[in-house]
């Protein structure tokens, strides 16, 4: 099993604090995003995997209506009643991601459960890195939950209610990305979604290239807001173009490049680049998908800069750690495209590389990277890897 260790200790902690083992054990993990940025609430495309670090959470029944949670990786618990389940505004906040995710298997009330539980979790994924720790701890908690309570609920519908966990309970008003590509990721393969008709399809990557992450330690302000704000951005320029063009828009996926350079005139200046960045996007996915197809990985990667440069000059939710990185990479010929990854404003670079030069790419990346910021940012390879299951 991938990242036995980490099962091991969480189902071990999970023995030692209850004294029985665990019901059920799934496992979720983390995701990058290859192509595709902030297309996802756009009902657009994307292609993502599902990453070889994840969460294991470990969970029985409880007798009555206690809930009790425990955070290995941060050493702190919660506990309360069924009736206490709503978000967490100050302290442990980590616990909205399986709180939100339990109640919303119950419709948002997690009374209906009518018992309580108690699990542990834990997780090798690190945080901050734009990898989406939060998705993989509310898929990790779903499957498990699912198999105490006997809800029988698909992987599409398990994905929505870590959605609505981080609308309602983290506050984060995120696409269903993260939590897809956690549940639906394949070894060696990338996850190909249609965020319109929620279908995902697993295209084959192969094993001769893998994906190298660079953590920047860029932490920006604002960076709630700043996604919030760019996602209202996007819905209104979706209706500018709804009131002009001569066919049914509900979203930036009706809109094509060419009818954005044609009826970009009334929205503002800022408004007409950040709708360029998820359009662009959405031709790039499409046209990588063929590229990809004819084994084509230089095409691939020029279309990952050029996303990259859409986010730095559009969308304007790169920051001048991420711009290193993916400017230092362009010049090494053993990386085939680097683009930021995610949300953005911070966060991580992924790059599609060839896995025999990892040593050398990291190397010159750091190098770089300190001489300008001063600090060192973490590279590490990723291999496109199984999605969440229910292990135990
Ligand atoms: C974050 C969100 C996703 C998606 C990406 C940008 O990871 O959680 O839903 O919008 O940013 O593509």
């Amino acid at each position: 099993m991938l990242n036995q260790d980490v099962h091991d200790k969480v189902v071990g902690e999970f023995k030692a604090r209850f004294g029985a083992a665990p019901a059920a054990v799934a496992y979720a993990p983390g995701r990058i995003e290859v192509l595709g940025n902030h297309t996802d609430y756009n009902e657009g495309f994307v292609l993502s995997a599902a990453i070889d670090k994840g969460t294991f959470f470990a969970a029985s029944p409880a007798e009555g209506d206690d809930v009790e949670l425990y955070a290995l990786d941060m050493g702190e618990g919660w506990s309360g009643k069924l009736a206490d389940v709503r978000k967490v505004e100050s302290g442990p906040t980590w616990a909205n991601y399986p709180l939100g995710t339990f109640a919303w298997l119950f419709g948002g009330d997690a009374k209906k459960a009518g018992k309580g539980f108690k699990a542990v979790f834990g997780g090798n994924i690190p945080l901050g890195a734009g990898l989406s720790s939060s998705a993989a701890l509310e898929m990790a908690t779903a499957l498990a939950l699912q198999k105490i309570y006997g809800t029988s609920f698909g992987k599409t519908e398990l994905a929505k209610i870590g959605q609505k966990a981080e609308h309602t309970f983290a506050g984060c008003p995120c696409g269903l990305l993260d939590q897809a590509s956690s549940m639906y990721g394949k070894a060696n393969s990338l996850v190909k979604s249609d965020f319109r008709t929620n279908e995902f399809e697993n295209v084959s990557l192969g094993d001769k290239v893998a994906f190298m992450m660079v953590k920047s330690n860029a932490k920006h302000a604002l960076v709630d807001g700043a996604y919030a704000s760019r996602r209202q951005a996007c819905e209104d320029a979706a209706k500018h173009f709804a009131g002009v063009l001569r066919k049914k828009v509900t979203h930036l996926r009706d809109v094509t490049m060419s009818e954005w350079v044609l009826y970009r005139g009334g929205l503002s200046e800022t408004a007409a680049r950040r709708a360029a960045h998820p359009i662009g996007e959405d031709e790039r996915v499409l046209q990588a998908s063929v590229l990809l197809g004819q084994g084509d990985l230089k095409g691939f990667g020029a279309l990952m800069y050029e996303s990259h440069e859409s986010s730095r000059s559009w969308f304007e939710n790169s920051c001048e750690e991420l711009d290193t990185i993916v400017d230092t990479a362009k010049a090494i010929p053993e990386v085939y495209g680097a683009r930021l990854s995610g949300g953005g404003f911070g966060g991580s670079c992924c790059l599609l590389v060839d896995p025999a030069a990892a040593d050398k790419i990291a190397s010159i990346i750091v190098k770089e990277y300190k001489a300008r910021h001063g600090d060192e940012p973490v590279a590490s390879v990723i291999r496109p890897s199984d999605g969440a299951a229910l292990v135990g």
